[in-house]
């Protein structure tokens, strides 16, 4: 369906299954003895990655009725893998298989597309080769990884100096083969769904926080156990969705089985301060995660804000579409801090200041902080959009049409299958 301006959003949505525990499942339960069972995975590339490589590394997983089982090995034993490991487009598949692969006695090389070509991979080797891993990096940086893992990692401290739950996660998967104890200290703002996962899987893993980090102590002297895991509703996936309803007064969304977790929602938070109606029902538990259902009844138009750096990391994955927002909101808008997100999947920061230009969107970059000049004027519209095959761009500037009096043009919108597969159904279904 093509969306223009006269379109709102509506329906009952269920959102798909959350991209990082959906990694995290596979690669855990990989590690645990026993059948453990997965509902509602994230069938996305990115994921489906992870799942060949787990297979390539020994763990037996099979689909039966819509549930993926699985059988793991117990940690350390990983399968010496007979090509090289390939990760498509995924930052968190690679980084925590890296991880994961450091500390066992094989030779492994991960590898990944043109864009994963040229992402940041040294923030994470570093720290493995401490343990004894030997790890090469084309031009020291980026990917392929070759590793040599050493099955007698040594147990370290880590003081982790980026907010990145990729770089932690890494360091975790590497300690689940380390004997004795392993102590990381990071930013508490980092989403920390591994630590929720391993204690959900009976593992010895101790998490204390403080008002900025995180600390973690893990012992590997008790074993993962298989668990059944159904997968929670992605929020960086109904972001789009929400974050629509939000913008178009008029609209009413119902959003079921959404991962709640505080180190996710961050853009919940800056839209209710935009003046998003969002209310939060049927709060529950489930694995040591947190999910709720929303109900979005949006009555008034969006006035602009300011998201601070320390803020950033739980709304990493959700600025491009928090962009539209601001864009399409009262007022001068400002994000913080954005430098990360020009490692992402693309310079995202670049990409969204220049595509709000291409449909009429004032925007400046100083300094990594990003500031829009919104209105609830429709935008010109019309622009061919650049997005260097990143999804979250795509997408966000596929709802920019909302706002536009002309629709973008978006060539080749095929990146979307790395992390919401159904994101065109999802489009047909809610928007009116
Ligand atoms: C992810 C962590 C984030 C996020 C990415 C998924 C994860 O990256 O941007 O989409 O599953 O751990 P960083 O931890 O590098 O910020």
């Amino acid at each position: 369906m093509a969306i223009n301006s006269k379109k709102l959003i509506k329906g009952i949505y269920y959102p798909p299954g959350d991209k990082s525990i959906s990694h995290r499942s596979l690669i855990l339960t990989g590690q645990a003895v026993g059948r453990s069972e997965i509902s509602n995975l994230l069938e996305g590339e990115d994921v489906m990655n992870t799942l060949l490589v787990m297979r390539d590394l020994g763990a037996q997983i099979t689909k039966k009725n819509g549930k993926y089982i699985i059988f793991g090995l117990p940690p350390g034993a990983l399968f010496q893998p007979k090509k090289q490991l390939d990760f498509g487009n995924s930052g968190t598949g690679i980084r925590l298989l890296a991880g994961l692969i450091s500390s066992n006695n094989i030779k492994a090389t991960l590898k990944g597309d043109k864009s994963l070509s040229k992402r940041p991979m040294k923030r994470v080797t570093d720290h493995l080769k401490r343990i004894g891993a030997s790890i090469e990096l084309n031009k020291d940086s980026f990917p392929p990884i070759k590793i040599k893992g050493v099955g007698d990692a040594i147990p370290l401290s880590y003081d982790i100096k980026i907010p990145s739950a990729q770089i932690k996660s890494a360091i975790m998967l590497s300690a689940l083969n380390t004997n004795g104890i392993v102590k990381i200290k990071e930013f508490k703002s980092t989403r920390d769904h591994t630590e929720n996962m391993l204690k959900a899987m009976g593992y010895n893993i101790k998490v204390k926080e403080n008002s900025k980090y995180r600390f973690i102590e893990m012992k590997n002297d008790k074993d993962l156990k298989p668990i059944k895991l159904n997968i929670p509703g992605d929020p960086s996936s109904a972001a789009f969705f929400i974050t629509a309803a939000c913008l178009k007064p008029g609209s009413k969304l119902i959003v079921k089985n959404m991962l709640f977790n505080k180190t996710r929602i961050g853009f919940l938070k800056t839209l209710k301060k935009m003046g998003g109606d969002i209310q939060i029902t049927n709060q529950r538990r489930v694995n040591n995660e947190f999910l709720a259902d929303l109900k979005i009844n949006q009555k008034k138009h969006l006035k602009s804000t300011i998201i601070k750096s320390e803020e950033v990391p739980t709304q990493v994955d959700e600025i491009p579409i928090l962009s539209i927002a601001a864009s399409y909101a009262r007022g001068v808008s400002i994000f913080k801090g954005l430098e990360e997100l020009t490692v992402k999947e693309s310079n995202r920061l670049l990409l969204i200041h220049q595509n709000l230009k291409a449909m009429g969107v004032k925007s400046e970059i100083i300094d990594f902080d990003l500031h829009i000049h919104g209105d609830t004027n429709l935008k010109k519209g019309g622009a061919s959009i650049i997005h260097h095959h990143d999804h979250r761009i795509v997408m966000s500037f596929y709802i920019a049409n909302l706002i536009c009096e002309k629709p973008n043009k978006i060539k080749d919108k095929s990146s979307i299958k790395t992390s919401y597969p159904s994101f065109f159904k999802h489009i047909n279904k809610h928007i009116y």
